[in-house]
């Protein structure tokens, strides 16, 4: 998950760049202040304590406010990250935040804080008062509000310093130049926390159907080269119509094509935890070029799964699909499933190796049904991607 928090005093820009971000992350908004003002106009009781407090521009209690956000978090702990919008803004609202994210098994991925001058402020909210006319927008309640932020906001920033979570950027220049730098911070939080997967194993082992799931549950961006070269073939491309029919008689494409199918599909993906790579790479020369091009984001391998099945069960798993609509045209003939299993063996060794001798490889028996085996691969990967995980 993807979890954002903006920070700053009033004024600064928070809503502005909300808009800005969950457009382009797709992100759950929670915006304290909006959801208080939603209560105020429906008159339900905590609206109508906090109408008076945030008429005076004082902060609600935390009771009040965590109410509000928990029942939010958890009917929505499916969504691809959050955005928080002015929380938490006490030292209280940090810890709890802390322990809600971790209840649904994650943390928050960075806050960043817009920082812009009194004056400045005070002029772009005394603007906005004359055009969306906010009870909290006149000047004398505006002047508390400042107050309120430097005695009981402030001290958030030094508990997210301390987990080197807190970033600050200049909050002036054109909402474009802000968002600009914004979503710099968070790419670079990303890219640097963000953890590679590397699926591994026979023909009909089983990676497929694991690591898509797996993706899915952990959002993590799958990358199948099968599936990559399969698209390019039916949409009949340049690439598609060369490989044609090597990919039908499940013999290797080479090296550069699969390369540049790989650069292309992880550019330009934002917001994962990370990827996860299934029938890539399957030599050493492909294994030094993901390491390349990973490094190049600022990211490495994380952990490499040899997801292992005995090479007979293996081929009664492909004889089995090839009789059904799942089944690929290399799975057609005992000779295609044979040579298939002979280029795994013989280039595989060297990528197992040159992993295993960093640590990174873990082995899990993939016999037995996909769900039992996705049970274990949950556990060993979660497992290990924790204590790999930079921050
Ligand atoms: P809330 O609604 O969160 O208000 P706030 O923190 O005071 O912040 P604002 O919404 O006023 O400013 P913003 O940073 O979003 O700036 P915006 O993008 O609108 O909270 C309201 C009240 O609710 C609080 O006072 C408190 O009482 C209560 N509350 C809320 N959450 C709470 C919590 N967690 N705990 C306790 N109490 C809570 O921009 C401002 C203006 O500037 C706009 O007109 C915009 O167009 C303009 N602008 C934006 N960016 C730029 C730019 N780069 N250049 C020029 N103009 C710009
Ligand atoms: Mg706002």
């Amino acid at each position: 998950m993807l979890n954002i928090a903006l920070f700053g005093p009033p004024g600064s820009g928070k809503g502005t760049q909300s808009k800005l971000l969950l457009e382009k992350y797709e992100l759950e908004y929670i915006s304290t202040g909006d959801m208080l003002r939603d209560q105020i106009l429906r008159q339900t009781s905590l609206g109508i304590t906090a109408r008076d407090l945030i008429e005076k521009g004082q902060l609600v209690p935390d009771e009040l406010v965590v109410q509000l956000l928990e029942e939010h978090l958890t009917a929505n702990s499916d969504a691809n990250g959050f955005l928080f919008d002015g929380f938490p803004r006490t030292l209280v609202q940090s810890y709890i935040l802390e322990g809600l994210l971790l209840k649904l098994n994650t943390s928050l991925t960075c806050m960043i804080s817009l920082d812009v001058h009194q004056e400045e402020l005070t002029r772009r909210l005394l603007e906005r008062a004359t055009i969306q006319g906010r009870a909290d927008d006149a000047e004398h309640v505006i002047l508390e509000r400042f107050k309120e932020y430097a005695v009981k906001t402030l001290p958030v920033v030094e508990f997210y310093e301390s987990r080197g979570m807190y970033f600050s950027i200049d909050g002036r220049g054109t909402t474009e130049k802000v968002f600009e730098k914004v979503e710099n911070i968070i790419d670079s939080v990303v890219k640097e926390s963000s953890q590679n997967v590397v699926l591994i194993g026979r023909p009909g082992s089983g990676k497929g159907t694991q690591g898509e799931m797996f993706a899915k549950k952990h959002n993590f961006h799958y990358i199948s080269t099968g599936g990559l070269l399969l698209n390019e073939i039916e949409e009949k491309t340049e690439i598609g119509k060369s490989i044609k029919t090597l990919y039908e008689n499940g013999i290797s494409v080479a090296d550069e094509t699969i390369i540049k199918m790989v650069e292309t599909e992880i550019s330009g993906i934002h917001g994962n935890r990370g990827f996860i790579f299934k029938g890539f790479p399957r030599t050493l020369v492909q294994t030094y070029i993901l390491e390349g091009m990973l490094r190049r984001l600022n990211t490495s391998v994380s952990l490499v799964v040899y997801l292992d099945v005995p090479m007979l069960e293996c081929f009664k798993r492909l004889s089995r699909r090839s009789q059904t609509d799942e089944g690929r045209p290399y799975d057609k003939n005992t000779d295609l499933i044979i040579g298939r299993m002979e280029e795994f063996e013989t280039k595989i060794n060297a990528v197992v190796k040159y992993f295993k001798k960093q640590n990174k490889l873990v082995r899990v028996n993939g016999t037995g049904t996909p769900k039992e085996v996705a049970a274990q691969l949950d556990e060993i990967l979660l497992r290990s991607l924790k204590k790999t995980r930079r921050i």
